[in-house]
């Protein structure tokens, strides 16, 4: 019988696609998915440190694998990804879930068939149980890691999107994150090789291909030819076929006229962007070293606006800051309520161990909460009043999945990014479908179909 595998992944779409990676290496291994943690004979964690919420979530549920162990002493358990690259992290994973067997960092997780062997062997040498030894490769971020990338299978698990990574790490040093210390600094990977790998997903039947990278707008600044972001649009737009493209996520000092021309002059780029802002105070903005201050920010709303009127803007925002006073924080609700985003993603600032900010006096947690209410509060009213705008038109939506909350329903995504649910089944997912919508309820709207679009 074949060996099971369960991957628990957080994070953000970046780990989402490297869990596809990890499904890859293990089902070249001969490994199949399970569907739950009990059956599996692995246990991956694929894990996030951006805030601390995300880091308590995983380190509670690597702590439940200890029973499971006990249960089944052949079960092995992985710990990957970005919280184990933080300094000091692997040591402490070490010290507090001596379990584990496998400690691998953000760009080692091609080690993994490895890994496993050589824990099998060790087990069949020694078999003693109180082997405590693990190999932890956290800490090392590979030079030839694009060449490793490369050859890493991935086992596609959202279709019809398809996510393709185009650049690697952070050079930002946004004061309050993490993201830079644990994935490294920037790499582009070849244009032809993410253009191949683009043409193999429409080949393939894929409709929405999602380039991914922490700032995908900084794409080819870090290879020696002219390559930069808008010429790689501009070369996927001449792909053949019908299919979509998005990307995320875009850093507002980055992002350039040519861009904000290929989005306008495509019709395969998505009227959609993710532009985070984080705060609204230029005083904040320039302690969050975001290097862009709001009249930067909404000259870039206004030159996406003026060539593509009906585009779907999304953001995020965090609240609580170290040196966000009350007025700072009232700036975020102006700047809010001046973009009017289709919907924002807001977090509350939480300290990250050995970024600037952690080193700031702290605002206490009922202030950032209280702030965070209110920011959630507008964002609804403006989401509600930018969803009924759309009730009685048609749009073109792609459909993803289905519904189960409302029985035969599918749902898929508007050009914009508006989700839309609608009568269907799971033969309409990766089809085209005109959609009237009828109905609007906050985020979310509903329509029926009038037609296929070919
Ligand atoms: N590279 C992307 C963001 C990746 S992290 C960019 O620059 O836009 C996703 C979001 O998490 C960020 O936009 C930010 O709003 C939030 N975030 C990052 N660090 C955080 C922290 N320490 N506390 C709370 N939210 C944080
Ligand atoms: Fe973090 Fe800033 Fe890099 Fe985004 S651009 S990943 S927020 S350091
Ligand atoms: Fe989290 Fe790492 Fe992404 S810290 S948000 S999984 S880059």
């Amino acid at each position: 019988m074949a060996k099971k595998y369960f991957i628990n992944t957080y994070g953000c779409q970046m780990n989402v696609h490297e869990s596809e990676k990890l499904a890859g290496i293990l089902a070249d291994k001969g490994y199949e998915e399970c569907e739950g943690e009990e059956e599996a004979d692995i246990i991956v964690f694929n894990t996030c440190c951006i805030r601390d919420t995300a880091e308590r979530r995983a380190l509670g549920n690597i702590g439940v694998t200890k029973a499971r162990k006990k249960e089944n002493p052949d079960l092995i358990i992985a710990v990957v990804g970005c919280m184990p690259q933080q300094e000091g992290a692997a040591e402490n994973i070490k010290e507090r879930f001596p379990y584990v067997d496998i400690v691998l960092g953000t760009r080692n997780i091609s080690m993994l068939a490895d890994e496993i062997d050589k824990v099998v062997a060790s087990r069949n040498a020694e078999k003693k149980r109180s082997d405590k030894k693990y190999r932890c490769f956290s800490r090392t971020l590979p030079e030839d890691y694009l060449d490793i990338d490369e050859h890493t299978p991935a086992l596609r698990t959202s279709f019809p999107n398809a996510w393709v990574n185009i650049i690697y790490g952070c050079n930002n040093f946004c004061s309050y994150c993490i993201v830079p210390y644990v994935r490294g600094r920037e790499l582009s990977r070849n244009i032809n090789s993410v253009l191949d790998e683009v043409k193999r997903c429409v080949n393939a039947g894929y409709k929405e291909i999602t380039l991914l990278g922490q700032n995908v707008n900084s794409y080819g600044n870090d290879l020696d030819s002219d390559v930069n972001f808008a010429r790689l649009l501009h070369e996927i737009d001449k792909i053949d076929g019908k299919f979509r493209v998005r990307f995320m996520t875009s850093h507002p000092k980055d992002l350039t006229e040519a861009v904000m021309d290929e989005m306008a002059a495509s019709n395969k780029i998505c009227r959609n962007l993710h532009l985070p802002i984080q705060a609204g105070s230029d005083k904040v903005l320039a302690d969050m070293n975001r290097r862009y201050d709001t009249a930067r920010y909404l000259g870039l709303i206004d030159g996406l606006r003026s060539r593509m009127p009906d585009i779907g803007i999304t953001t995020d925002i965090m609240v609580g800051f170290p040196t966000e006073t009350e007025k700072d924080f009232e700036d975020t609700l102006e700047i809010v309520r001046k973009v009017r985003y289709s919907n924002a993603f807001t977090f509350i600032y939480s300290p990250r161990k050995g970024t600037p900010a952690a080193e700031m006096e702290q605002i206490p947690y009922a202030v950032k909460q209280a702030r965070i209410s209110r920011l959630i509060a507008l964002q609804n009213s403006i989401t509600k009043e930018i969803s009924d705008t759309y009730t009685g038109g048609l749009y073109e939506v792609l459909c993803e999945d289905i519904a189960p909350k409302y029985g035969q329903k599918v749902c898929g995504r508007t050009d914009s990014g508006r989700l839309v649910t609608f009568d269907g089944t799971k033969e309409d997912i990766g089809r085209f479908f005109n959609v009237r919508i009828t109905q609007s309820k906050s985020a979310s709207l509903f329509g029926t179909k009038e037609g296929e679009i070919e």
